[in-house]
């Protein structure tokens, strides 16, 4: 008997089983060998949220919450913000390594010629109201380029799994930027592959037919570091939505169409949106004390604090603070920083947030800096979105190709009614 196991005690019957430890992990289906009578069903675990269960495998993302570590196959969050690009982090994502100097050119080249979008896609997006929410756009355009790309549906074939990444990455982009065109009335601006990834999206969003315009290269690096530090986060709530659409061979367009409506809820990526609407309610440095108060009494959450991994500072939130000082000498600060800054000054020192492990995530201040870029609140979560696309799709590409993988179909505790007779409606 190797030590790599696990010597477990039924008291109900006094036996004992040995359950191998791998990884860190038990299987669990050994846990259903534990039984009372031979046809029991065996135990099972129950976690709600699943904060104690791996579902996968996987070699894309590290997280030590504790450390406040994040690396991208390996590579340390902190030089691919600084030395990278999106779009060299989004083939490291998908392809496992950084790429060649060639292999980047021809990466780049694919994707900014995949930027143009159906056009029964861009009155797709005319059919919204002026003012529905962004998200709800994105997630119908994807559902939209499914029906669009039918070899999309052909999931085992890796030919077919690429077309649809290259897509996926370049027309994300016109989506979310024709959206915002629609939103503001103006004509749509069609993509423009001379330009960087994020360039051509400011450009999309911004051109009006200046005779010389020219994308502000601080913001588009600000951009393009932001969706750096979007880019994947392990098994977080939406990509655990991609990977289960994905685990019933649905195709990627759907997928992430799901994965998406998941980002968009307030407790995940819609936070960002959430956090500026939160300061515009403190409105003043002199009202964070009495709002903290609030929180802890628990009238409601301080929206992009806390974590379900980070037990310690965001690595991201780290940087993106860093980004704000750079954006701002550009457009100009934003009052809602110094409320931010006092409201993470105040809840550190607080014992509320220091026993709970609550610390700023990536969240709290993307807002701001997407706020000063004169992005409006709801297209936030668009932005996260479109930096959170190459981490979906790898994680997606290695669920569809790991042997261990079968439809997602979790169990339950059942806690209803035992059987019981019809009772006919005359006699209710
Ligand atoms: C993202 O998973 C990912 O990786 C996500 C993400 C990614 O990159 O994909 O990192 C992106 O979604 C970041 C999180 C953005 N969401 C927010 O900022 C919303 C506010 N944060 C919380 O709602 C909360 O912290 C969660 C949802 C992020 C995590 O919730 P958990 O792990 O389920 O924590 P919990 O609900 O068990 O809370 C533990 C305690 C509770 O207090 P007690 O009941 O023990 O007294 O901490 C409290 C909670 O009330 N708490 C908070 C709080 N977050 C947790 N109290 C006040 N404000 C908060 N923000």
């Amino acid at each position: 008997m190797t030590n790599e196991t696990l010597t477990v005690t039924d008291n109900r019957t006094g036996k004992t089983y040995e359950i191998p430890i791998e990884n860190e992990t038990i299987p669990a289906a050994a846990l259903r060998k534990i039984k009372v009578d031979p046809d029991d069903f065996g135990l099972m675990t129950y976690d709600p949220g699943y904060g104690n269960t791996a579902s996968c495998k996987s070699a894309i993302t590290y997280i030590d919450g504790d450390k406040g570590i994040l690396r991208y196959r390996g590579y340390p969050i902190e030089q691919l913000a600084e030395q990278s690009t999106f779009l060299e982090v989004a083939y490291l994502l998908i392809h496992g390594e950084l790429p060649s100097k060639d292999e980047l050119e021809r990466w780049e080249n694919d994707v900014m010629h995949h930027t143009f979008v159906h056009e029964n896609l861009a009155r797709m997006v005319e059919a919204f109201r002026y003012d529905a929410h962004p998200m709800s756009i994105l997630i119908s355009a994807l559902s939209i380029m499914s029906s669009m790309h039918a070899d999309a549906k052909d999931v085992q074939n890796a030919a077919a799994r690429k077309k649809q990444v290259l897509r996926i990455l370049g027309k994300l982009p016109t989506v979310a930027a024709f959206a915002y065109r629609h939103r503001i009335g103006r004509p749509y601006n069609y993509p423009n592959s001379d330009l960087s990834y994020t360039g051509n999206f400011l450009y999309m969003l911004d051109y009006m037919k200046q005779t010389h315009y020219e994308v502000n290269p601080v913001l588009a690096k600000a951009l393009d570091v932001l969706f750096i530090l979007h880019a994947d986060h392990e098994q977080n709530c939406s990509t655990a939505v991609m990977r289960n659409i994905g685990s019933a061979m649905a195709d990627p367009y759907v997928a992430m169409s799901g994965a998406a409506a998941a980002l968009s809820g307030p407790l995940h990526g819609g936070a960002n949106e959430a956090v500026v609407k939160m300061l515009g309610v403190i409105g003043d440095e002199k009202h964070v004390p009495s709002y903290i108060e609030r929180v802890k009494k628990g009238d409601f959450r301080l929206m992009g604090f806390g974590h379900r991994v980070y037990k310690n500072y965001d690595p991201r939130a780290r940087i993106v603070k860093q980004i704000a000082y750079d954006v701002f000498k550009v457009t100009g600060t934003d009052p809602l920083l110094d409320i931010a800054l006092k409201l993470e000054e105040v809840a550190l020192q607080d014992e509320y947030f220091v026993s709970r492990k609550l610390y700023p995530n990536v969240d709290f201040y993307s807002g701001i800096i997407y706020r000063a870029m004169r992005f409006p609140t709801d297209m936030f979560t668009v932005l996260f979105a479109l930096g959170r696309a190459p981490g979906w799709l790898a994680q997606w590409l290695e669920l569809i190709t790991d042997e261990e993988q079968r439809i997602a179909r979790p169990r339950q505790v059942y806690l209803g009614a035992e059987e019981r007779a019809y009772v006919p409606l005359g006699e209710r």
